[in-house]
């Protein structure tokens, strides 16, 4: 009964768009030359769904999972009237991709950019678009983005700026993977003795669509009444869990923009029969190239161009599978229809697979087919001021199963960090910055980062102290990777950065070596992303420019990750830092004092 007042409540909170000039017809493509205010009305709640066709609660924008996509012009000012309706939770939301230059503090990074929403109260998000792209947005304290919290955010080019690239429509998935079980029963798993990983999940999405395999649930012999919990609510005939249509006309080319919120899972996408030729990553132009699959990590973005060239008479299977992982869960199933064909028509063949999920050196070798697009992105600096390298170890904390960088692994502080630079808030976290390296390099021993389990296993500790660049410096970071505490295992990390777009300079299996391993970086065109995955045993160095004063999270996008620690933080022009909205204070140290 509850959930009902509630879900109806959702529903007449419905998206005020106050300047409604956008073409929305071709998905927001044809637009405007001048730049819009654009108002939004959201209400963030719980809300029953069954995006698998198992029914679970979600946390939902306007009682919509995913929640609503918004589509803005480059040069637009977004302003997000959030209202938390969660009855027992905070929330802050990220808007993933957007620099916020100007801005830091509507970043939306809980402890970092502001304090927590708390229930009940409307916090108010205001920000320029300043780039045309494709990104997103999502919760961004403890597990929220889990549970079901994110959307896309797609920014067009205003009339009169074209595209190096030309299509005749524009269509848009967003990739999710799915667990059954509470983000609170994760967190909690998570931060236990023993440690409890959240396992591999139940389903992956197409546009928060998918179809859990519900004869998993099903003991031998048993009937669907009898099988666990979960599984008491799988119906497969629910119309919500139907799969995603992509509807195309024969012959013509699409823009698809592909991105990944998933919560563990690296994913690869394809469509049976289609090539697919890339133009941008992460909303920077890139130097087209052909896939016939494509892999997306979790936070990344892409755009690639989609002819329907094939057999008109049947529609085609769109399938997601998991890379780097032994994959437990079923492919994820959209539909490429062709139209006049019916959407109910089932491609006659059987679900899209892509290359073995331990290949690496095919992701390695994708991964390295990106460059910058010649003439529409800047080259990086050709040298930088200082390399810090990041040795990222699983570790035992106090008995805790940890992540950690250079032996620190990330807690939040309980004011948020921005705030405490802005007021110089100095307990507010710790003082002393996080080593620039590894300590066994410092030491001259060399670190083996096959070792198993890897030698700094009881070597770390809890920490929240900041890395701070002076405004203007150009800052590399080298991000090596290890053997995890499981024997012979070692996993993909992608690494995203709040506020910067960085150039990927190169990749390398192994150690790196600050000597020689510099020689084979991409200088000339390397691609500019807010997100990079660094994959089993290699390393990955990207540059920089501590250009957008504020204070930014960098961290791995997997959340069980990032969630035991596998993140730090940037601050860089702290003494150039704006006003900050009193809206993102009011906890840790930022409570007021008087009355
Ligand atoms: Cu999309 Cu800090 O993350
Ligand atoms: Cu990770």
């Amino acid at each position: 009964m509850e959930q009902q007042d509630l879900r109806s409540l959702l529903r007449i909170r419905s998206c005020i768009l106050v300047v409604v000039l956008l073409a929305a017809a071709a998905g927001g493509r044809d637009s405007r030359a001048e730049a819009a205010v654009l108002e939004y009305d959201w209400v963030v709640g719980y809300l029953a769904a069954a995006p698998d066709c198992v029914e679970k609660m979600v946390i939902a924008i306007n009682g919509q999972f995913p929640s609503p996509t918004i589509h803005a012009v480059e040069g637009d000012t977004l302003v997000v009237k959030l209202k938390n309706n969660l009855p027992t939770e905070g929330v802050s939301i990220h808007w993933h991709g957007i620099r916020q230059r100007g801005t830091p503090f509507y970043d939306g990074s809980a402890f970092v950019s502001q304090c927590p929403i708390n229930p009940g109260e409307t916090f108010t998000y205001k920000f320029v678009v300043d780039r045309a792209g494709t990104y997103f947005y999502h919760g961004h304290l403890a597990m929220q983005r889990v549970a079901g919290l994110f959307g896309s955010l797609i920014v067009s080019l205003p009339s009169g700026k074209t595209e190096p690239f030309s299509y005749d429509g524009d269509l848009s998935v967003l990739l999710s993977d799915w667990y059954h079980k509470s983000i609170y029963q994760q967190e909690l798993g998570l931060s236990s003795i023993p440690f409890q990983f959240v396992g591999e999940p139940q389903s992956l999405l197409i546009q928060g669509r998918g179809k859990y395999n519900c004869s998993l649930d099903l003991p031998p012999g048993g009937s669907a009444a009898t099988s666990s919990p979960d599984c008491l609510q799988c119906n497969a005939t629910n119309p919500a869990c139907a799969p995603f249509v992509l509807p195309v006309q024969p012959g013509k080319t699409y823009r698809l923009r592909i991105g990944s919120m998933a919560t563990l899972s690296s994913l690869n996408f394809k469509i049976e029969n289609h090539n697919l030729t890339v133009v941008a990553a992460d909303g920077r132009y890139v130097e087209p190239f052909v896939v016939d699959n494509l892999d997306v990590y979790s936070g990344q973005s892409y755009s690639v161009l989609l002819t329907a060239n094939q057999d008109p008479t049947r529609n085609y299977w769109v399938g997601v599978n998991v890379r780097g992982r032994k994959p437990a869960t079923p492919t994820g199933l959209a539909i490429l229809q062709y139209l006049p064909n019916s959407e109910h028509l089932l491609p006659p063949t059987p679900a899209p697979t892509g290359p073995v999920w331990n290949d690496f050196a095919v992701s390695l070798a994708q991964a390295q087919k990106y460059s910058a697009k010649k003439g529409l992105e800047s080259a990086p600096p050709t040298t930088s001021h200082k390399l810090i390298i990041f040795l990222m170890t699983q570790n035992i904390i106090n008995g805790y199963t940890r992540w950690a960088v250079n032996n620190i692994s990330q807690v939040p502080s309980a004011t948020p960090l921005l705030a405490a630079f802005k007021f110089k808030l100095w307990n507010a976290f710790d003082q002393t910055p996080p080593p620039r390296r590894p300590p066994q390099y410092t030491n001259n021993k060399h670190f083996d980062i096959f070792a198993t389990p890897n030698p700094n296993t009881t070597h770390a500790s809890l920490g929240n102290g900041v890395y701070v660049s002076k405004l203007g410096e150009v800052v590399d970071i080298v991000i090596q990777n290890t053997n995890t505490l499981v024997p012979n295992n070692s996993e993909i990390h992608p690494w995203h950065f709040h506020g910067h777009d960085f150039w990927v300079l190169g990749y390398g299996e192994g150690v790196f070596d600050p000597r020689n391993s510099t020689k084979t970086y991409n200088l000339v065109n390397p691609p500019l992303r807010n997100t990079v995955a660094v994959f089993p045993y290699g390393w990955v160095a990207i540059r920089f420019i501590a250009d957008n004063p504020g204070v930014w999270p960098f961290h791995c996008h997997v959340e069980p990750h990032l969630f035991v620690g596998m993140g730090t933080v940037f601050a860089e022009g702290i003494h150039k830092l704006p006003h900050i909205p009193s809206q993102t204070l009011g906890c840790g140290l930022t409570k007021p004092t008087r009355w």
